[in-house]
């Protein structure tokens, strides 16, 4: 039998105990395997992308154009389903070209996505530079969508708010009552969809644990703005809520993709437990936070955001 497989509507991802990396931490940790699904490992970034691919396409875009890092997830997710809906991907990328592509740019390349590189330049430059290539394609007569970096857009952030809902159905499911979920943030779009989530439905608000400083001039009053965006396109029925940033900067370390003996140490942990994998970029720092707490003794129940990103781990 086959079954008809909706590009649009993510699945559910799993949730379960990590049996063995609670009693080694003496709390329990629930993982959401949001790493989980089709589309050359897209992560919770492909929840963000099929929603803005599915509206791009009803809208008649052809083109979509995203900047980000070199190993950005993003970016590799984004070429990777720009191709089921039929879209040409053009990807800016930050630093040159390296010799021998690994992780991420190698999925990237293998899915035949245009690649502009940058050169190195600050993450409000590269911004500029994909709205100008968005400008050349839209004068060779192309019709193009130019996504925010890391794919946060008010979309991006309601499709998050679904996944917050699945998990707080599943968590409903196991009767498990956590404090609090963690996970890696960069662009936003996670922290918001989660936080409005939680907010929406009178939980505790997720601890967002930030992997980058210079993303943003000011990250706050940007994931603010992210925020009523979502609210905005929720429409009137749903409540105004007054946002609070709830930011862990704790475990920026040296700056972003620079891996932090917090993050080796945590991922090795959860390696050694539950044969599971996280990066030292993302989800890794959000681990070694979880990982600190916990051993400063906090025993509560927690939830870890396992986000994808593992192509950086090669
Ligand atoms: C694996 C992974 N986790 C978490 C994040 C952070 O999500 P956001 O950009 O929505 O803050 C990213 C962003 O690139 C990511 O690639």
């Amino acid at each position: 039998m086959t079954e008809h497989w909706d590009l649009e509507t993510p699945e559910a991802t799993p949730l379960r105990l990590l049996e063995r990396f609670s009693a080694a931490l003496g709390a329990p940790v629930y993982i959401k395997h949001d790493d989980y699904g089709p589309l050359s490992w897209a992560g919770s970034k492909s929840r963000k992308l099929r929603a803005i691919l599915a509206a791009a396409v009803a809208d008649g875009v052809d083109t979509v154009v995203m900047s980000g890092p070199a190993q950005s997830n993003s970016c590799r997710a984004l070429a990777a389903l720009a191709r089921p809906f039929g879209l040409h991907a053009h990807l800016v990328l930050h630093g040159r070209r390296p010799l021998n592509p690994t992780g991420n740019l190698k999925i990237t390349d293998a899915m035949g996505a245009e690649v502009t590189w940058a050169g190195n330049v600050t993450f409000p430059y590269l911004a500029a530079m994909a709205e100008g290539i968005a400008g050349e394609h839209r004068r060779a007569g192309r019709r193009v969508m130019l996504l925010p970096p890391g794919a946060s857009s008010a979309e991006g952030v309601e499709a998050i708010l679904h996944a917050g809902r699945e998990l707080a159905q599943q968590l409903a499911e196991l009767s498990a009552d956590p404090v609090e979920v963690v996970h890696a943030s960069a662009s936003g779009g996670l922290h918001a969809g989660l936080w409005l989530a939680s907010r929406l439905a009178d939980s505790p608000p997720p601890r967002s644990v930030m992997i980058v400083r210079e993303i943003y001039e000011d990250v706050e009053a940007t994931y603010a703005a992210l925020v009523d965006a979502a609210l905005t396109r929720l429409g009137p029925e749903c409540p105004r809520l007054a946002y609070g940033a709830s930011l862990d900067w704790s475990a920026v370390g040296p700056g972003y993709g620079m891996v932090t003996g917090e993050a080796l140490a945590a991922a090795q942990l959860l390696a050694y437990t539950e044969g599971i994998l996280v990066d030292t970029t993302y989800t890794g720092k959000a681990l070694g936070v979880l990982v600190r707490r916990a051993r400063e003794g906090h025993s509560d129940p927690v939830v870890f955001w396992h986000s994808g990103g593992l192509p950086g781990f090669f």
